[in-house]
């Protein structure tokens, strides 16, 4: 259930019976010689919206620019500050959290977002618990990386093997094919399988992995395969959300 399709009514019944929320974040970042630049902001609202509609939740307009300083030295390519982003998702939390939601879960789809969501948690529960007034409900807030889940896992090691890698991975590259079939291409890659290894800022990045991709093969990917990568995400996302958001 979108959040933007909803009307207020609907949102003061809702609150009535559950406080939970699901907020997808993502990127706009380069994702090698063929994935899309909004990958990770594409897959993580796909499977937000699947997920809330499972479970019968609210799902909040996605976060569609995340912290991805290091992919800066390829066109397209977009960040804010992790500043920027700490102060972004505390103040959209705590608009939600004045009508009453208490539960806020974030599915991530850009791993470069997690150090800095994970700090806006603390900014939160900091400015939270040094408030005067005590006696309102805690909040809750968590980030699951969808690609993190236990099916999905042992799905991507089946499908890709060592082919899987750590970005432009055919396993998201498969969910965007899934969700946009128009936008499929397959190019040659050399060498077929990226280097893998660390970066620093954005030059270190382009000098490291110098057509974008770490350790993957996306030429592996294809829409059946992202169907399945989006079906099992869904339940395994939808079930961590039912345990998680009822404690
Ligand atoms: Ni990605």
């Amino acid at each position: 259930m979108q959040l933007q399709l909803k009307t207020w009514q609907f949102v003061e019944e809702y609150l009535k019976s559950r406080t939970g929320i699901i907020i997808p974040i993502g990127s706009t970042e380069q994702h090698g010689p063929t994935g899309l630049i909004g990958t990770d902001a594409l897959t993580a609202e796909m499977i937000g919206r699947g997920v809330g509609e499972k479970v019968g939740a609210l799902v909040a307009p996605t976060i569609p620019v995340g912290m991805a300083q290091h992919h800066l030295a390829f066109p397209g390519s977009m960040t804010v500050r992790p500043s920027t982003l700490i102060a972004l998702i505390r103040d959209q939390v705590m608009s939600l959290a004045r009508h009453g939601f208490t539960r806020f879960y974030f599915i991530n789809g850009h791993g470069g977002n997690v150090a800095t969501v994970t700090a806006s948690f603390s900014e939160i529960y900091a400015e939270r618990s040094m408030e005067r007034l005590s006696n309102q409900p805690s909040i809750k807030c968590v980030l699951r990386n969808w690609w993190e889940s236990a099916g999905i896992k042992s799905l991507s090691r089946e499908l890709y093997g060592n082919a899987e890698g750590s970005h432009a991975t055919p396993s998201e590259v498969a969910l965007t094919w899934y969700g946009y079939p128009q936008t499929m291409q397959q190019k040659p890659m050399e060498p077929r399988i990226a280097p893998t290894g660390g970066f620093a800022d954005a030059e270190d990045y382009r000098r490291n992995f110098p057509d974008g991709r770490i350790g993957s093969d996306p030429n592996l990917a294809t829409p059946e395969h992202g169907k399945r990568i989006y079906e099992t995400a869904v339940a395994d996302v939808a079930r961590d959300y039912e345990a998680w958001v009822s404690r």
